[in-house]
């Protein structure tokens, strides 16, 4: 009796412990400005809060496709179900026109709305919490410089218990590092603004980081190569699986142009996020660039080892239980397609532009360059072969036609076997057909509706 009595104690304790942390730990609500309050900005502030919105994608996720401009409402699929992102125009009713910047500067520093509610992760503010006063200064007059548009929030469509926002508290308490960012003294200033820029507002790390079981990035493996809406977003640490090894100068290239001779261009949601650094500063996007490369630099060690073996991958088959092959034994390898029916497609589909050194905007790359073709991940290749790559996605120049409604799965799947072997020269990937499937439906389904 003794026993049980103890433990009632102990586990109302426990609750009454946890019930106060949450107390302690909850944002107050911050009073709405009063409504008709006409705020003053300067220009030079609302336009650096212009280039730093723009720097920080909050068009591309506040904005629906036929939607007004920052007005909320697109649908962010995550393992967790769909989140709708929120209007953030000045509306004062649907927007954040009723927010001061005060609230402002705590929702970028720690993810909770105006009225003290958690907000989720799926807004980057576990990135953005890097930004500084300053720059968040800049962002709100920005924002509350807009146009506004009454636009009330879609309800989130998420299953139990992830519908539950308290439960972010501990979510933050977990993952969230408070910022803002604290310059490194061992490196100069550009490579300090980069960093500032790509771990903070740019939060290239939503997308190329992957994520553990609670949706958080594992920070163990910064850039080693995650998921975005259906694409791979590839390594882009010293890991990476470009056949050309990335610098400074054909990152900066590729970052402001979308595309670059020996890489190829930036498809999928890489797409909007090259257009929006097209119109960032020089210097902020060389700053970018230097940052990230040194994040790829490759140690002597793995240098030797790629040197080594030219296009020839050593770690990509774990798990699959096959192994690497050389070049000359590829065809005996071929899991799901005869070697000839990918070669004969190749001949007559693909290579009129990827091998005769035809100019932009129809001219392919080699595909041997391409990291789409030797990174582990099928669905980028899938992707490009079936929509291929069209003139508005936000690269500018390059065109392909998209396969999808003249090539069958069997000969989808032969041809994509076909270059993964041939120039990547690196084992068929395992699991086309299932992705290729995946693929297929999504594109059945976002046909029959006008999702986004
Ligand atoms: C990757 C997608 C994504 C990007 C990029 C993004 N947001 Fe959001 N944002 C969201 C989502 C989703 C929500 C809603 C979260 C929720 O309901 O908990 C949100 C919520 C907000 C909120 C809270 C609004 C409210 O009414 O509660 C603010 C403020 C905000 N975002 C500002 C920004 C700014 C400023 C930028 C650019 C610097 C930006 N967001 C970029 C997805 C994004
Ligand atoms: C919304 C998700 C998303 C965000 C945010 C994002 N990326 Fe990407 N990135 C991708 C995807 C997806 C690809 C693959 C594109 C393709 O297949 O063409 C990619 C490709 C790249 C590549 C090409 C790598 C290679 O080997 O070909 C580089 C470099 C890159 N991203 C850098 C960045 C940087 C720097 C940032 C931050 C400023 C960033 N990305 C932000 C999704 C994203
Ligand atoms: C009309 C010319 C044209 C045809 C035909 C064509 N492509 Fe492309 N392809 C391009 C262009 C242009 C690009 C974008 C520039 C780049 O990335 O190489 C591209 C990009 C690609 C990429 C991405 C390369 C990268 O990593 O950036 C792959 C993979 C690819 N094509 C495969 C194919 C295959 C397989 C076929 C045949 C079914 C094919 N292409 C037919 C013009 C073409």
């Amino acid at each position: 009796m003794r026993t049980v009595k103890l433990a009632m104690i102990v586990i109302v304790a426990a609750a009454v412990v946890i019930a106060l942390t949450f107390l302690a730990v909850r944002s107050p609500e911050i009073a709405a400005i009063p409504s008709g309050t006409a705020q003053k900005f300067n220009a030079s502030l609302i336009k650096r809060g212009a280039d730093l919105a723009a720097l920080g994608d909050c068009n591309t996720c506040h904005t629906t496709e036929s939607g007004k401009t920052f007005a909320g409402g697109r649908d962010i699929p995550t393992p967790f179900g769909t989140i709708y992102s929120t209007n953030i125009t000045p509306d004062p009713e649907t927007g954040i026109g009723s927010w001061s910047e005060e609230a402002f500067q705590r929702a970028m520093r720690t993810g909770v709305d105006r009225k003290g509610n958690y907000l989720y992760p799926a807004f980057p503010y576990d990135h953005f919490t890097l930004v500084s006063d300053n720059d968040n200064s800049a962002l709100y007059a920005y924002l509350m410089t807009r146009t506004p548009v009454h636009a009330p929030a879609r309800v989130n469509d998420l299953s139990f218990p992830y519908n539950i926002r308290p439960l972010l508290a501990a979510w933050d308490m977990l993952f969230l590092r408070q910022g803002p960012y604290s310059p490194d003294p061992s490196h100069d200033e550009e490579w300090n603004r980069g960093a500032y820029l790509v771990e903070g507002i740019g939060h290239c790390g939503a997308c190329h980081t992957p994520r553990n079981a609670l949706g958080a990035e594992k920070t163990h493996q910064t850039f080693a190569g995650g998921d975005a809406e259906g694409w791979h977003a590839f390594t882009i640490n010293a890991a990476s699986q470009a056949p050309i090894p990335w610098d400074a100068d054909s990152l900066n290239a590729y970052l402001r142009q979308g595309w670059h001779g020996l890489h190829g261009v930036a498809r999928g949601p890489m797409g909007p996020v090259v257009g929006n650094l097209a119109t960032a500063s020089d210097g902020d996007v060389k700053a970018i660039a230097v940052y990230v490369a040194s994040l790829m630099k490759k140690s002597p060690e793995q240098q030797r080892k790629d040197g080594n073996s030219p296009l020839l991958s050593n770690n990509n088959t774990s798990g699959t239980g096959s192994k690497p092959q050389s070049a000359g034994s590829q065809t005996t390898a071929m899991a799901e397609s005869p070697d000839d029916k990918g070669a004969v497609l190749y001949a007559s589909a693909c290579a009129s532009c990827h091998d005769a050194g035809r100019p932009v905007p129809y001219g392919g790359i080699n595909l041997a360059l391409s990291t789409t073709v030797s990174a582990d991940d099928p669905r980028n290749a899938l992707r490009v072969i079936l929509g291929g790559v069209p003139a508005t996605s936000g690269a500018r120049g390059p065109i392909m036609p998209g396969f999808s409604d003249t090539l069958t799965d069997e000969q989808v799947i032969a041809l994509t076997q076909y270059i993964r072997t041939r120039f990547a020269q690196k084992p068929p990937w395992p699991n086309v057909r299932d992705q290729l499937k995946t693929i297929r439906t999504e594109a059945q389904a976002s046909t029959s509706s006008t999702a986004r």
